[in-house]
């Protein structure tokens, strides 16, 4: 595993930001793995003042987000649709029937496996971006106490719907459910971006990226995945080994 650490979240965006960026330039038709959650947005915003300064341009590009809700129409503002609408894809030159997320409303094994199958279609994801959870899911795939192998249907954890609990204007608002690619279909990915930021991510950095790998720290897989580059920031990184 690669380490990036930068001195705030900016810059950690900035980082984080080239490393697709410059993955777009030498492959226009390449296969993005995008994420959701509040620390991936300014590197979108980085993405999106490249394109508009003509450096990158997304017209051949295709991607597949990590996850979605179950049962939240796409033009709930929480919906993870509405999200990378809003964020990146309404800001740049993607053709929108190029970027694919899981249906959250029509939830079912039919919806995974056609999912699993539109990524390998598509010859695999070249590059995935994650964020991680406090309890250390990535996508939301939970704690449990197995790896999930391809797109399945999760009930969230309790921790999980207080944390996202901050996007809605009540708790009994987040949906239980939500799709999300499978662990190995994260693993498949030819290579793995992660950002994380702030104190608060700092203890389960640790764990997932210097602890066993166990299922109930579902990031810890990524020890195990050729190439993956974790971005942080100073506060994020303020537990790990310093060596
Ligand atoms: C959400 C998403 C994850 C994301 C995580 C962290 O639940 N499903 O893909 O990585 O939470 O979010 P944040 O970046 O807001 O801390």
């Amino acid at each position: 595993m690669k380490f990036i650490i930068e001195k705030d979240y900016d810059k950690m965006s900035r980082s984080a930001a080239d490393i697709f960026a410059e993955h777009i330039e030498q492959n226009p038709s390449c296969v993005l793995g995008l994420a959701t959650g509040s620390t991936p947005e300014g590197l979108y915003a980085c993405l999106v003042k490249d394109c508009s300064d003509g450096k990158i341009s997304f017209s051949d590009v295709t991607t597949f987000n990590l996850d979605e809700y179950c049962d939240l129409p796409v033009e709930n503002e929480q919906s993870y649709r509405y999200f990378m609408n809003f964020n990146l894809f309404d800001h740049v030159d993607i053709a929108k029937n190029r970027t694919n997320l899981p249906c959250g409303i029509k939830a079912d094994d039919e919806t995974c496996k056609n999912y699993e199958q539109a990524i390998e279609d598509e010859g695999g994801i070249d590059i995935q971006l994650l964020g991680i959870g406090h309890n250390g899911h990535i996508g939301f795939n939970e704690p449990s106490d197995s790896f999930s192998v391809i797109t399945n249907l999760v009930d969230l954890k309790d921790s999980t719907i207080e944390a996202n609990s901050r996007f809605f204007d009540d708790i009994s608002d987040v949906p239980k459910r939500a799709i999300t690619m499978g662990i190995g279909t994260i693993m498949k990915a030819r290579k793995v971006v992660v950002v994380a930021n702030g104190q608060g991510k700092a203890e389960i950095v640790k764990k997932a990226f210097f602890g066993p790998v166990v299922p109930e720290v579902p990031a810890s897989v990524l020890q195990l995945h050729p190439d993956v580059t974790v971005v942080l920031d100073d506060e994020a990184a303020s537990l790990i080994p310093k060596d």
